[in-house]
């Protein structure tokens, strides 16, 4: 198997006004293709750091950062919202959708940003929806659906563009037991179909759908 997540010794430290935080204090993983695994830790521990980082969102303060084979440490944001685009599929606590389109428009915006025609959109964006069991949501807003349906709307959007590897920054964060269920059969389904996904977590038994756990505290990953 190729590793599709190298870092080494990532740093990332914010500093608002005259306060440094050092969110990452030397972060070293890799992570194969096609695993699944969960990164938790207490609030405040870095863990969405971490995922802004993998997800190509923000840059390290320092080390060093492989996807997918090419070094992003040292890329310029424009090159940086292109990976995101081709590699990258992205899940929130909050859903992210936007409230005025139809859960088939929603699904089709990163293929807008791609370039991809409007039909050939629509088609993939039909058919993402039935993969996540939303054929019969297609023409429903975000405010006409359940919570677990939006998120799976999300799911979708964030598998339309068929990226490498899937983020997903507590994606049960804002869900019943129920839609939570839902949510985490779904990501144990893509994992089966070979997808990589690393899931942030800070529930244990959202933790224990992965494959491994990866446990991150103040800023470094526990052994
Ligand atoms: N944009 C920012 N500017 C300044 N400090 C930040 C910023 N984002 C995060 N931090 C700080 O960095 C540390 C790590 O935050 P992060 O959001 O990565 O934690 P987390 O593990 O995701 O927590 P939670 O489980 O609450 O979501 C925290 O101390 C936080 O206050
Ligand atoms: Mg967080």
């Amino acid at each position: 198997m190729a590793a599709i997540i190298r870092m080494r010794d990532v740093r990332k430290t914010y500093a608002t006004g005259a306060l440094e935080v050092e969110a990452l204090r030397g972060v070293s993983m890799t992570i194969e293709d096609g695993e699944f695994v969960a990164v938790a830790g207490p609030s405040g521990s870095g863990k969405s750091t971490l995922m802004h980082i993998l997800g190509c969102l923000d840059v390290p303060t320092s080390g060093s950062y492989w996807l997918a084979g090419g070094d992003v440490g040292e890329l310029p944001d424009s090159h940086l919202a292109t990976i995101r685009n081709q590699h990258i599929g992205f899940v929130f606590q909050q859903f992210n959708l936007l409230p005025t389109m139809t859960a088939a428009r929603n699904v089709e915006l990163p293929l807008a940003y791609a370039g991809v025609p409007r039909p050939q959109r629509r088609e993939r964006a039909l058919a993402a929806l039935a993969r996540v069991g939303l054929a019969d949501r297609t023409e429903h807003r975000p405010g006409e659906l359940s919570g677990g349906q939006q998120q799976r709307v999300a799911v979708a959007r964030a598998l339309v563009t068929d990226p490498a590897l899937l983020l997903a920054d507590e994606p049960t964060g804002n869900l019943d037991s129920g839609s939570s269920a839902e949510v985490l059969a779904l990501f144990t389904e893509l994992h089966a179909a070979g997808r990589t996904i690393v899931l942030i977590t800070h529930e244990p038994d959202v933790a224990a759908r992965a494959q491994r756990t990866v446990l991150i505290r103040d800023g470094v990953l526990a052994a």
